[in-house]
């Protein structure tokens, strides 16, 4: 575990790593999340590619791919509250990159669990996840997996949980109601398979759940807690996360 007390470090020292990957290991995909989590970290990837030469930042244009592990059901990708657009934002206009080497699931499509399948599908064929960056719900879930889950739950159409939709209230004008009701998500089975886990946790919201997770034996109950089964996973947090912390 590493932990930061300057966010600014800990967002550039998570962006190397994602910008390593690309770099090193670009015939394999990068994992990909969102979330309040994720934006500063993003922001500092922007500006380490800023700072490389325009050689290599065309090379890392041309050879992005990228699988978000998730999105609403029901939203048009150029809706402002789909993960599509956040990644729209966040990443792909300020780097100049190609629609096609961001992927996410359809969250439109008119059948969401044929999409989840063909988007599971989709993931394998391309080699799976070298890097999965993760960020942590409330609840315990990774992308969109909502306890109770299995280690072995695959790419599929969830329910989100009450307190899911509160918490991201705040991107649909503070109502949860107005939170879509399901997503698609990658699952554990394909997140577990992923070569390597980063998994990074900021802000005292997030202080009780991080404890759960450095305290509990894997269960359905904390979906993260599966992440404990795999051999390479870096946990990254800041110091308001770590605040009562037994492990502190
Ligand atoms: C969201 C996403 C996750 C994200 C998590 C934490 O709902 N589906 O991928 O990591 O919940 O979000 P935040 O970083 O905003 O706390």
């Amino acid at each position: 575990m590493q932990v930061f007390r300057d966010p600014s470090a800990l967002a550039r020292a998570v962006a190397n790593q994602l910008l390593e990957q690309r770099l090193r290991r670009p015939q394999r995909p990068l994992g990909l999340a969102t979330g309040r989590t994720m934006e500063p970290i993003y922001a500092a990837l922007i500006s380490c590619i800023a700072a490389m030469a325009e050689p290599e930042r065309r090379r890392l244009r041309h050879q992005w791919l990228s699988f978000n592990l998730d999105d609403y059901v029901g939203l048009a990708p150029d809706d402002p509250r789909s993960f599509r657009s956040t990644m729209r934002q966040q990443l792909q206009e300020p780097l100049g990159l190609a629609t096609a080497s961001l992927r996410l699931p359809c969250a439109d499509a008119e059948d969401p669990d044929r999409e989840a399948h063909r988007y599971g599908e989709e993931l394998r064929a391309a080699g799976g996840q070298d890097l999965q960056l993760l960020g942590l719900g409330l609840n315990g879930h990774v992308g969109f997996n909502e306890p109770p889950c299995s280690a072995d739950a695959g790419c599929r159409c969830v329910r989100l949980s009450q307190s899911t939709r509160m918490a991201n209230a705040a991107d649909f004008g503070g109502d949860p109601e107005a939170v879509p009701e399901r997503a698609i998500t990658l699952g554990l089975r394909e997140i577990l398979r992923a070569s390597r886990i980063l998994l990074v946790v900021t802000g005292a919201k997030k202080a009780d759940i991080l404890n759960r997770l450095l305290l509990e034996a894997p269960s359905p109950g904390l979906p993260a807690s599966w992440l404990r089964g795999h051999g390479c996973v870096g946990l990254i947090v800041d110091e308001q996360a770590l605040t009562g912390s037994s492990l502190r």
